[in-house]
């Protein structure tokens, strides 16, 4: 008899979720900002400055539902929020929207990466064990997730690309805000969320992406992970 699998496809209805993007001007933010609105979701791109967000929204097109607001703001009026900043402003930019992402879902993308000349992409050592830990930490009212780490901004932001390649691993404690997430991942055309286990597994995951940053730059390409059986 076949044992009774789990399907990465047994997941809610996502439809009607406003995503909000901190630091969403730069690439990451941008490019899943973009991937969002192409399906059908209300975005608000965060930023540091309110100008700064409007023209990151402006750039991706007058047809799509995107908007640029503060980071704040942005993390207020929004239902999921991913939070897209630099590792080095991550621990202060959590700390400045703590009241806003009391109850959300808060999916952390950050990887706490360095490079050096000889060394190439390493993973840094983070004192809570990863950066969603250290999310995890600093927002005691939030469901926090790590996902879209090993996403290249390059594909999605390119509109010659219409299906990316890729199982997004999905990591959490809190079972219905991980299935939230793996259902928003597979709305990028190619995409599956695949959940990835608790957060206490987040390190291995950021860092692994020093692993595909050096296999892009070997092979010129942009790789990315697919779990195979499931
Ligand atoms: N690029 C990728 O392919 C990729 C893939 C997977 C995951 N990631 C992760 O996604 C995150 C963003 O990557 P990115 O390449 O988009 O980064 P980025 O362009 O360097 O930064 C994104 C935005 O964060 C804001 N920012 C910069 N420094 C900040 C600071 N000290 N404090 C607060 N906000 C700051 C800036 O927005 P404002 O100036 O408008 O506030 C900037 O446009 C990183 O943590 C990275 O590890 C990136």
């Amino acid at each position: 008899m076949t044992e009774q699998r789990t399907s990465p496809h047994d997941l809610p209805d996502v439809t009607g979720l406003t995503i909000g993007i901190l630091g969403g001007t730069g690439d990451q933010g941008k490019g899943l900002a973009r991937r969002f609105a192409l399906a059908g979701h209300r975005v608000l791109i965060g930023s540091r400055k309110a100008d700064r967000a409007q023209e990151a929204a402006d750039d991706l097109g007058a047809d799509l539902p995107v908007s640029g607001a503060e980071n704040a703001v942005a993390a207020r009026e929004s239902d999921v929020v991913v939070v897209a900043v630099p590792w080095d402003g991550h621990r202060a930019t959590l700390e400045s929207v703590r009241a806003e992402l009391a109850g959300k879902i808060v999916v952390d993308c950050v990887n706490p990466l360095a490079f050096e000349k000889g060394k190439g992409m390493y993973a840094l050592p983070v004192e809570e064990g990863s950066a969603a830990q250290q999310a995890a930490a600093i927002l005691p009212d939030s469901r926090v997730v790590a996902a879209f780490h090993h996403v290249s901004a390059v594909l999605l932001l390119d509109p010659a690309v219409d299906a990316i390649d890729l199982d997004v691993l999905v990591l959490g404690d809190d079972r219905a805000a991980t299935d939230t997430v793996q259902a928003l991942a597979a709305r990028i055309p190619g995409v599956r969320g695949i959940w990835g286990g608790r957060l206490h597994n987040a390190h291995q995951v950021e860092a692994f992406t020093a692993n595909l940053i050096s296999i892009n730059r070997r092979y010129k390409a942009h790789a990315g992970l697919r779990v195979t059986d499931v």
